[in-house]
This record gives structure tokens, sequence and C-alpha cells, in this order.
């Protein structure tokens, strides 16, 4: 992957160690003014400041001269769904509504591998223009929709991760599988894809209410067989949802006890929304190390409710952001920063921006275990770098010449920017945007 002649970045580069809570914090990232990337075989071999590596390059590298840009590591989607690409803006009522008036019947065409292929090119297009290097996305039940989202992401040297979404009941017969088949399909394609090239595997039960008691004790029985692998699941986004989970399972003390009970909690798994969890659930995420990812462009159009960022954090909970298409309405992680901004300070928290790129990048790879390939410009990681520009827009050049700070820039970045703000997005090296 990648080409021998080294590639030498240079522009304003930001990365970061940790997680910064204030500019202060200068011990939680590193930001050089004059400052270069030296790229080689679709990795990082050297970040610093560009008078230090410019003594040393390897024999033909060719410099790619992004001042006055920002370069920075390649955004991380940690939710979405691939099969939805044609569901955003769909008017809808609540969760329930739209799953069914929308978004199950949207998701039954993919029986059609080539309506998946179609679909596959254009979401990859969508998230490379808008700097997204990596994502975790349900594809649909049919398991040619794996192939589909696989094979376009091999084709684009990306690492993804993604899974067929087990259901079995509460939806249309076309697009339920069975406890068995569910099991089968997934322990097929987990041989099939799973560390082929760039690819991971997540399981991905929808949630309680489309999994029937059997298929839940699968999708445990696959995260055993397969400890490697992500599992994604949904988890107290909205109150009618939670009311039929109950229903459902009526034994359980709570939503999240569904799928404690049949060992779907873990470091790697990642529950969408937690919107409504109780304290008993905030202790059980802790103590599991599961992760909850916010996705504030889908909370926000589905009404859904705000997510508790500070309440989560302080009982000890992992935190990812994601952009949730097609419930969620944008693509772009700075549009997802936006929203998650104005849903906190409805909550009287703040979030400062440099702790918002922080999240979209090494706080969201960190939430996945893959902080050692990727959402860092660290020596040895993968090539998966974008460029933004602050100025891209008419507003954002006006509002750019009173900007005094990188916080500033990044703010302007996350409040007025969106896929017009990114200049290139290198995946494993090689430019891409330029070629969507
Ligand atoms: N809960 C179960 N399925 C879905 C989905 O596709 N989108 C969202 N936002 N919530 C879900
Ligand atoms: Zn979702």
């Amino acid at each position: 992957m990648g080409n021998n002649k080294a590639k030498l970045l240079r522009g304003r580069v930001l990365t970061f160690s940790s997680e910064p809570k204030a500019p202060e914090d200068t011990h939680a990232y590193r930001f050089e003014q004059d400052g270069a990337v030296l790229v080689q075989n679709g990795k990082i071999t050297a970040t610093g400041s560009y008078a230090e590596l410019a003594k040393s390059l390897p024999e033909g590298t060719v410099t790619v001269d992004h001042r006055p840009h920002l370069i920075c590591a390649g955004f991380i989607d940690t939710h979405l769904h691939f099969p939805q690409a044609q569901v955003i803006g769909s008017w809808a009522d609540q969760l329930l509504d739209w799953l069914n008036d929308y978004t199950f019947p949207e998701e039954t065409r993919f029986h059609d591998k080539a309506h998946g292929d179609h679909i596959a090119k254009g979401f990859y297009d969508a998230l490379i223009s808008n700097g997204t290097t990596t994502a975790v996305a349900y594809c649909s039940s049919q398991p040619n929709s794996v192939d589909a989202y696989f094979e376009e992401a091999a084709r684009r040297g990306m690492l993804m991760l993604g899974g067929k979404t087990m259901m079995d009941r509460n939806a249309p017969e076309a697009l339920c599988d069975t406890a068995q088949l569910g099991y089968d399909d997934s322990k097929a394609l987990i041989a099939k894809w799973h560390g082929n090239g760039r690819a991971h595997y997540t399981i991905t039960p929808r949630f309680a209410i489309t999994s029937t008691p059997e298929q839940l004790e699968a999708a445990g029985t696959l995260l055993k067989e397969h400890p490697d692998c992500h599992l994604q699941t949904h988890l107290s986004e909205n109150h009618n949802e939670i009311a039929f989970t109950r229903e459902l399972y009526p034994e359980a003390d709570h939503y999240l006890g569904v799928y404690e009970k049949y060992g779907l909690l873990g470091p790697k798994s990642l529950f969408g929304h937690c919107i409504h969890l109780t304290p008993h659930e905030h202790d059980l995420m802790a103590e599991t190390d599961s992760v909850a990812v916010f996705c504030p462009t889908s909370n926000l159009f589905l009404g859904s409710g705000l997510f508790d960022k500070k309440s989560v954090e302080n009982a000890g909970i992992r935190t990812a952001v994601a952009t949730d298409i097609g419930g969620g309405t944008s693509y772009s992680m700075l549009r997802t920063l936006d929203e998650g901004y104005k849903i906190l300070q409805l909550q009287r928290q703040r979030m400062h921006p440099l702790t918002a790129f922080y999240w979209a990048t090494l706080g969201n790879s960190k939430a996945l275990g893959l902080s050692d390939k990727i959402g860092t410009l660290d020596e040895g990681t993968d090539a998966d770098i974008i460029v933004l520009n602050g100025a891209a827009t008419q507003p954002m050049a006006l509002r750019m010449e009173t900007v005094k700070s990188l916080s500033e820039e990044l703010f302007l970045l996350q409040t007025l920017g969106d896929d017009r703000c990114i200049v290139e997005t290198y995946i494993a090296g090689i430019p891409s945007k330029t070629t969507v």
C-alpha cells in the first residue's frame, strides 16, 4: 500500500497525545507553526518542524506545500449506517416511526448487490470529501451489503470497521434473519473480512427491539469466539424505544441489563446514543469499560434528547463522537462537533475546541483501541491525514481576519466549517480527495 517515494507534507501541524481541556495543556498536543509530516509506504515516518525534517530527507522525497493550512490526523466516525445514505433528511417523527417508515424499507433494497455497490461509491466519496479516514458502520442485514462495504474500502485503501446488522424481529420480513442465520452469516463474514487488508469486522446486533433473546445470545457467542472483533449496538436513545425494550425484556433491571445478560459489554463494545441512562447503567458501562457514542446531529434531528457528556465521563465511561448517518444529517465531523457543542451548551457544559478536535481524532481512535494505528501523526502510524483550511468560505475568510490563536481557528473550523474546508484527505499516504 502507498508508494515508495517519500512525501513531505509541509504546513501547520497539529497532533494530540492526550485529551487537552484548555490551551494551557500544551503537554496534550503538539503544534508546529512551520511543521511537516514525512510519509512513506503508507506510514508516517517522522513528524516535526520543517527545518528539522528537511535536514535529512530520504533521496527523492517530494515536498507538498500545504501552507498556510492545518495538517491533522484524519477524522474518525465511530457510528453510522452505510445503507442509510439515501435516508438522510427523511421527514419523519421520532426514532421508531423513522425506522419503520423510511429506514427499514430503504435497507431492504440492499438485497441487490449492485445497489450496495452504487451506494458504497457515494458513501466513500462523502467520507473522503469530509476528511473522514476511518468509520464504523452498520451494513444492512444482507451479507452482500458487507461485501459491497468492505470491497469499496479496500479499493480506497481505507481502515474501516463494520458488519452485518443482525435483526430477527419487529422489522419487515425481507430484512429479518434468524438467530441461527444471523450467527452463520456473521461468522462467515468475519472469516472473509476480519483482518483482510485494513478491514475490521464488527459484530452488529441492531438493538434489543429487533433481536430475540436467542439472537442476542448468538451475538454474545460470536463476541466470545472472536474477542478481537468489535461489537456495536444502540442503547437508550429514545423514550419509546426504552419503554418497548422494557416490555420485550421484562426480566432485565434496565435496558443495558439486556445486553449484559448476553455478554455484550466490554472494552470493544460501542453503544450508540446512551442519552437516557440510569445511574446503574452508568456504573455498569464504566465497570465493563464499554464505550458511549455521542451522535449529536442525529439526536437533534430525531428529537432523541441531550447527551450528558459530563455525567457520562464523570461516571468513568469512555466516550466517542459520531455522525450516525442517516439519522444524523451530515457526514462532516466538523458539523458534528458544532452540533455537539450546542447540545452541551444547553446543559451548561462547554467543550473547548482543542478537546473537540482531540475527540474526533485521537479520542475516537482510543475509544476503538486503535490509537497505535490511527488518530495521530505519530511516527509509525498509518498515514491517514487531512489538510484543513479555516478560511475556505467567504464568511470564514472574513472571520479569520480576527483570529489570533490556534484555539480560535479550530473553533471557527468547527462552527462554520464543512467539507469545503477539507483541502486534502490522504489515505495511507495517497491524496484521495482530489480524485473524488
Ligand atoms: N436504533 C436502531 N436502529 C437504529 C438506526 O438505524 N438509527 C438510529 N439512530 N437508531 C437506531
Ligand atoms: Zn445508529
